[in-house]
């Protein structure tokens, strides 16, 4: 059986301050269980100290992004190598934000050719990760206007393709995919629970074809987009969804506590 999985993304939020109080909250109510696996994913300046405040805890910890290169002259990009040498074991890869694919529209469209990912530059983020064993949790998921236009089981399938393929199974063993559907982020629409099982299903089925049944039956599929305490426990109910992907509920200690309690 799988071991479910619940990270929570605190995205741009939290000064130090912040996030100590928001881990210390969290660790005081939080009761670990062998079958669930707990990961936070702070900002880049708060790792360090996060790491230091999880570290007798089975929390794990978690990059919000990557760039592929080990080290050299890259000015404001952070390398797997120094998400390694804080201590993260995950590493969230192709959130729809970071491909400039936002579910509210809260920004001007005029600014979105800097959100820029490409199929090509997520391949080379997860190759890089995996050589220094870091877990990536890929995210897919299609807009409003792509699931309007009955488009979402094939735009999912196609980013899972196109940033997979030609890595071996052996490479894929372990990977993490979070199905979150843009239209669903921040919103406080959730996609209906059986609708997310249907996708995180088409997500486990493309895996399988693209590696191999071990790959598709040990990976997580998570899912992610408006989970709260009281959607999370019917989400996570969905055979192929093997946890979730937090965002804002994941900023309240209590919130998230209900969430992990769920899985
Ligand atoms: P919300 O839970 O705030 O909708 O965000 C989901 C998400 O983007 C997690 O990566």
């Amino acid at each position: 059986m799988r071991a479910k999985l619940i990270a929570g993304n605190w995205k741009m939020h939290l000064t130090l301050a912040g996030a100590t109080a928001l881990v210390e909250e969290f660790l005081g109510s939080y009761r670990p269980k062998p079958d669930v696996d707990v990961v936070v994913c702070p900002g880049f300046v708060a790792l360090s100290k996060v790491r230091s405040l999880i570290k007798d805890t089975p929390l794990k910890l978690g990059g919000q992004d990557v760039f592929w290169e080990e080290e050299g002259a890259f000015t404001g990009k952070v390398s797997p190598a120094m998400l390694a040498d804080v201590g993260a074991d995950y590493c969230i890869v192709g959130h729809s934000e970071a491909r400039g694919r936002f579910g509210g529209g809260q920004v001007d469209p005029n600014l979105l050719p800097f959100f820029v990912e490409t199929h090509e530059s997520l391949h080379q983020k997860i190759e890089a990760l995996l050589y220094r064993a870091i877990t990536p949790i890929l995210c897919i998921g299609e807009t409003l206007a792509e699931r309007d236009a009955g488009r979402a089981d094939a735009v999912v399938e196609q980013q899972i393709r196109g940033t997979l393929q030609g890595l071996e199974p052996s490479a894929l063993f372990g990977v993490v995919l979070a199905y979150e559907p843009v239209w669903a982020i921040g919103t406080g629409k959730v996609c209906e629970a059986e609708e997310a099982g249907r996708m995180c299903g088409i997500v486990r089925e493309t895996l399988r074809d693209l590696s191999d049944d071990d790959v598709a039956t040990t990976a997580r599929i998570l899912y992610g987009g408006s989970l709260k305490p009281d959607n999370a426990y019917a989400v996570f109910q969905q055979p192929d969804v093997d946890g979730g992907l937090v965002g804002g509920a994941s900023l309240n200690a209590a919130s998230f506590a209900q969430i992990v309690h769920a899985a």
